[in-house]
């Protein structure tokens, strides 16, 4: 019987777990559950004889593949796969995938939901600003940027995009403005949602350059990843300009030199909460879960990231 791990720090919705549960009892397969570990070597014990394994945002290093003897497939339940050594996995002949799309609603209704909080002063009570017939840039037109602007034309808002990646008439059959450049979308847009992956090419991508072209009133909204802003930068701009709100799922690492000093100015989620929903929980943890049986039973690689 094949057995496969859902090792989540931070679990899914319990409807998402019987739901997994399901697929791989319909393949006669084995659900190893560790959920709210807080000790790695737990981790690397349960890892150690499972032919797959299901994650989140843990993260599965050389140490974890070099413990999982027998494991043959990886599936980041989710889409940003910066928490996966693909390099390790690859050497021991182990295929990666991830579940693109399947959590993307969850975090745009983050992503508006933030700019609605931090536009209604953290609602503390004193009079806000509308996201009506403002201008919301979105920075790479993926799963979730798509989403997004879905959300924000629901607001009334005007919508850009940049996404090199993604052809101009594909953005403009959703009723969005593809411009030419990230710099122009950001001189462009009060509001400005950062969809992009963390990787080499953008860690440290954003800093002050790009976010004080911005103009008055701006707000950065961050659901993706916190690697992908400069803080030191970032820091330079909280405190040159008096209206640059910013907000994150998940704070950045300079939170305790932004709280306290710029209060009204920021929100941070005290962990990851994009995804953080049942829907999305059931839809990435099912497809997860199908993906690791089509892998085993018939080799399909379609999510392979590897
Ligand atoms: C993703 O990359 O899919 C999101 O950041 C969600 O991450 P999570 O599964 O840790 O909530």
């Amino acid at each position: 019987m094949k057995k496969v791990l859902v090792a989540t720090e931070k679990p899914f919705a319990s409807a998402a777990v019987a739901q997994i549960k399901e697929v791989l009892d319909k393949a006669n397969y084995e659900l190893v559950l560790l959920e709210k570990y807080t000790d790695n070597a737990d981790f690397l014990k349960a890892v150690e004889d499972v032919d797959a394994l299901i994650v989140r945002s843990d993260k599965v290093t050389k140490e974890v593949i070099d413990a999982a003897k027998n494991l043959k497939i990886v599936v980041r339940a989710g889409a940003g796969y910066d928490n996966l050594d693909l390099n390790a996995c690859t050497k021991a002949n182990i295929v990666a995938m991830n579940t693109p799309g399947q959590n993307s609603n969850a975090v745009a209704e983050l992503a508006i939901g933030m700019a609605v909080m931090i536009a209604r002063g953290n609602y503390n009570g004193k009079a806000g600003t509308e996201l009506r017939g403002k201008k919301i840039g979105i920075h790479a037109y993926g799963n979730v940027g798509r989403y997004v602007g879905e959300i924000a034309k629901g607001f009334g808002m005007e919508v850009f995009a940049f996404d090199p990646f993604v052809n101009d008439e594909h953005i403009k059959k959703d009723g969005v403005t593809p411009v030419s450049s990230v710099e122009e979308l950001y001189s462009n847009c009060q509001y400005l949602s950062l969809n992009i992956p963390s990787n080499e090419k953008t860690k440290k991508s954003v800093g002050f350059d790009l976010i004080s072209k911005m103009p008055k009133g701006a707000t950065l909204i961050n659901t993706a990843r916190k690697e992908v802003i400069n803080e030191e930068e970032l820091l330079k701009v909280f405190s040159e300009r008096e209206d640059f709100r910013y907000v994150s799922d998940i704070a950045p690492d300079c939170k305790d030199e932004i709280t306290g000093k710029y209060e009204g100015r920021f929100f941070f989620t005290p962990k990851k909460m994009g995804a953080q929903t049942a829907e999305a929980n059931i839809n990435a943890g099912v497809a997860a879960a199908n993906q690791i049986v089509d892998f085993i039973e018939n080799g399909n690689e379609t999510f392979k990231v590897n």
